[in-house]
């Protein structure tokens, strides 16, 4: 059975999207199978993928209801790692993709405007017994928050926190409809989480 990554944030434009693509390709560079399945009715994945000349290193499925997701998960059963794509909000499929989840990650900005509706998120997920890691993306490693706010969330016993930032780069706003261009912090992560999944 594969590990299910389920990327879940209420709020939206928080990297949900991009943290899925890249997570998908810096573990399918490190030679795992992996396919993402969108769950998000907008469709950002599906149509990331659909864009790109080149085609990505890993399958996308559609998933945007209930029983979509359980087929895609079906159809993915052979893959190492799925990741789900989530819409923002408070949809019944976040609920499915949180139960099919082995790792549910939250990605978040610094900005007090993210980190109220990560504690919304988190609050929200609390009744689940999946583990939870929030993940601190689109960071400007400049700003003094940042470092700020890590040191905050260090001490929350009710989630795990990525060691791994990963910050704003021009050619990571830039990477819908392409394979993406990972850099350093890209690979860290998805050490990080595949290690994770190794004990
Ligand atoms: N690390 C990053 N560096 C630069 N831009 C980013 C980064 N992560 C996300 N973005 C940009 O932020 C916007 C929202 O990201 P997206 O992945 O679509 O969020 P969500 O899926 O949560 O709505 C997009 O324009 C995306 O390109
Ligand atoms: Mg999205």
């Amino acid at each position: 059975m594969p590990h299910v990554i389920s990327v879940v944030q209420s709020k939206g434009g928080t990297g949900k999207t991009t943290v899925t693509m890249f997570l998908a390709t810096a573990m399918q560079k490190k030679g795992y199978k992996v396919a993402v399945l969108d769950s998000d009715p907008q469709q950002s994945a599906m149509r990331w993928s659909s864009a790109s000349e080149e085609p990505l290193p890993f399958p996308t499925l559609p998933a945007p209801s209930p029983s979509e997701l359980s087929e895609g998960l079906h159809r993915a059963k052979k893959a190492d790692f799925v990741l789900i794509d989530t819409p923002p909000g408070n949809e019944k499929i976040i609920d499915a993709a949180v139960s099919a989840a082995s790792l549910v990650l939250v990605p978040t900005g610094v900005s007090p405007m993210e980190m109220d509706r990560t504690q919304i998120t988190l609050d929200a997920l609390a009744k689940t017994t999946t583990p939870v890691a929030v993940v601190l993306t689109n960071v400007d490693r400049r700003e003094k928050l940042a470092d700020t706010v890590h040191a905050e969330l260090v001490g929350d016993e009710t989630m795990a926190l990525a060691d791994v930032v990963i910050p704003t780069r021009a050619t990571t706003r830039k990477a819908f409809g392409t394979v993406p261009d990972l850099n350093e912090p890209w690979k860290a992560l998805a050490t990080e989480l595949c290690s994770a999944f190794e004990d």
